[in-house]
């Protein structure tokens, strides 16, 4: 498997892997698949638990039946754990590295409800970027939803980036939900799941299936 002789019957081979049976190039056929996860707040985005809180991992898992639970389910960026919304999984690697990689730019739309109201200039800061510590945002979407509610749409996925851009503007984020990735958009209920179709991937993800 790329490269290593591996032993153990079991071992994970996920597509993009090279596989070689003495000496001879296989060619496994491995869909794509990705689906959408309603993350409920709580929950992290980590493989193990330090805190004892209860992962995506262990609840999405939870809640697919065979064959799709027989997949490593790889989490497509990360959300905090008083984050609710769209979480994106997928078996794919390639994904993943598309999906979180910063050149892409794929949008990410957020709802804050915020400690309120944020004036217009406030707004407009969060549109035309401003500096964190680890440098300037770009340019984002920013509208008033309700009085204390921002939708603000990013192109970049800092750690913790709508938190510190809705505190660095003087309105600290209380809640916080992601509703869309690119052109897919979050449709099923808190603690639910359901597979991308192709066009989600190829289109709404601007990701090429081969
Ligand atoms: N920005 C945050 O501050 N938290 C998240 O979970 C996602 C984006």
């Amino acid at each position: 498997l790329d490269g290593r002789v591996e032993r153990e019957p079991f071992a994970p081979v996920r597509p993009g892997m090279e596989v070689r049976v003495d000496g001879q190039v296989r060619h496994l056929v491995a869909p794509v698949l990705a689906l959408m996860f309603h993350k409920p707040a709580g929950l992290v985005v980590h493989g193990s638990d330090a805190e004892g809180v209860g992962t995506v991992f262990e609840c999405l898992r939870e809640r697919l039946t065979p064959p799709l639970r027989d997949h490593e389910w790889l989490a497509v960026g990360r959300l905090d754990r008083d984050t609710t919304g769209l979480l994106l999984f997928t078996n794919d690697e390639r994904l993943v590295q598309h999906g979180t990689s910063p050149e892409r730019h794929l949008p990410k739309r957020y709802v804050a409800g915020v400690v309120g109201p944020p004036p217009e200039e406030a707004l407009r800061r969060l549109r035309e970027g401003l500096v964190l510590e680890d440098g300037p945002t770009r340019p984002a979407g920013a509208r008033l939803r309700a009085p204390d509610v921002v939708e603000l749409t990013l192109t970049e996925g800092r750690n913790h980036q709508v938190k510190r851009m809705l505190a660095a503007v003087g309105h600290p984020v209380r809640t916080l939900h992601r509703e869309a990735v690119g052109g897919v958009t979050l449709d099923v209920p808190e603690g639910a799941w359901r597979l991308l179709t192709d066009g989600e991937v190829t289109q709404g993800l601007s990701f090429a299936l081969s």
